[in-house]
This record gives C-alpha cells, structure tokens and sequence, in this order.
C-alpha cells in the first residue's frame, strides 16, 4: 500500500507572511492521513522547516544543483538543502527542462546527487501539447521516465510526478481515461525495472490540480497524490484537495 501525497509547488510565489499557511495545514490535517510537501523558494526553506517542526507538513526545494560544491553562482546543492531540514526536492520540472535546458541526464544526475543527501527527489516527467496532439504522449513519458530516474531508486527514495505540460497553469487536465493510461504505463516500467520497490513507488499526477476536480483525479488507479502548482498557494485551496486526497 502506497503512502498518499500532496505536494504544493509553491514556484517562485510566497514570503515569509505566506509560512502561515504551514500553521493553518498543520492543524486542519493533524491526523496525519497522507503526506503533505510544501516547496517554497529557496530562501524560505529554513523558515519553512522551523515552522513545520515535527508535524505533518514537510518541506521540499525546486530544484538541485548535481554538484556537491563548487564555482555555480546562484545554484544550491542537494546536502545545503538537506542542512535547512528539508526532505524533498523537485526535479526537472518542465518549466526548468524549457528555460533551463535541462535534460532527461541532468535530471538524473540532480536526483541522483538528491538520493545521497537522504533527499527525496519528486522526478517532473511530462508530454507537450503537440506530443500529445502527434499520439507520441505515451513514448516520449516513458523515455522521459527512464532516462530521468536514477538506478536503484525505492519506494522510500524516490516519487515520480506525471505533468502534461499543456495541463500546468491552464485550466485543462487530460480525461481520467488518459491519466490512467499513462499512470498504469508508468508502473508497469518501475516494475519492471525495479522488480516489488516499482510497485511501492508514488506516482503524482500535477497540472491545473483544484478542490473541483481532485476527487476525481485521486480516483483513478496508480494516482498516488498530486503535485499542485497555483491551487497550492492557499490553504482555502490546499486544504480540500488534501482532504479528497485523504478520502480517496
Ligand atoms: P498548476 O497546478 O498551477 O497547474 O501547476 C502544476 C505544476 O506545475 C506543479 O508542479
């Protein structure tokens, strides 16, 4: 049995007023039904972690830097994450893969370096509109998935969110048919890779995630959570989907 998720991706939102919310999710969610992950910016973190303390909201960064040290100006690395008492860390999110570059190697490289500071990498995989539109969803996720995930990754180690890229931001989700699809695809390739740890791995589906339509969402099969971008910006908003999470 898989361990629920909701994760927020709070992207390049939030201020020190908007910790708060970690409060206000803490106590609503006390009963500690599925793991709640709050990633705010990087210069949050610390706070973020001393506001969480040992209850049921934990905290992840964004991004990670491959490197343990080193000559990257502005870049952080997994072990400085792990220092500020995070336990997570996004990787390759799509809008990173686009603005950055980053590639399905470097993303393997950040989790990999996130793996052996007792992080957790949440690995972003997900097709564009035309990829989907061309009927390439399918192969191109599961590429994404091989070659972005590292070796000898667990259920403990390791979390996988599926993020159609026409999905973030916009209001649209895939049919439930097609989440399915794609989710079950997905398992099959961790097990077959992993062996029984495939089988203990989540698999998060993000993109336009809302109280309206989590409920639904988390009924499909292989949907372990969800990585929430906008909707994760409010407890008013948060807050509901965690529960529909926690009822599924
Ligand atoms: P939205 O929930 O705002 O669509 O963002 C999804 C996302 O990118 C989470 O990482």
């Amino acid at each position: 049995m898989r361990r629920k998720m909701a994760a927020g991706n709070w992207k390049m939102n939030g201020s020190a007023a908007a910790l708060d919310m970690i409060d206000a999710l803490s106590s609503a969610h006390s009963d500690n039904a599925c793991d709640i992950v709050i990633c705010p910016p990087a210069h949050l973190l610390t706070a973020a972690c001393d506001r969480a303390g040992n209850g049921p909201v934990a905290i992840g960064a964004q991004n990670c830097h491959a490197a343990e040290k080193g000559a990257h100006t502005g870049d952080i690395a997994a072990a400085m994450i792990a220092e500020t008492g995070a336990r997570y860390v996004i990787t390759g999110h799509s809008e990173r893969r686009e603005t950055y570059g980053e590639t399905d190697a470097s993303v393997c490289d950040r989790s990999a370096a996130a793996q052996a500071s007792g992080l957790v990498p949440v690995v972003c995989i997900g097709e564009s509109l035309a990829q989907r539109e061309a009927g390439e969803a399918l192969p191109v996720i599961r590429a994404q998935l091989a070659a972005s995930v590292p070796d000898g990754s667990t259920g403990d180690t390791l979390v996988v969110a599926y993020e159609p890229i026409w999905a973030i931001g916009t209001g649209k989700i895939p049919t439930l048919e097609q989440i399915g699809e794609v989710h079950a695809a997905l398992r099959a390739d961790l097990v077959a890779r992993f062996g029984a740890e495939g089988e203990k791995i989540r698999l998060l589906y993000g993109g336009s995630v809302k109280p309206g339509n989590a409920a639904e969402i988390f009924g499909t099969a292989d949907v372990d959570g969800a990585l929430v971008g906008g909707a994760s910006l409010s407890a008013d908003d948060f807050s509901p989907i965690i529960a529909a999470l926690a009822a599924s």
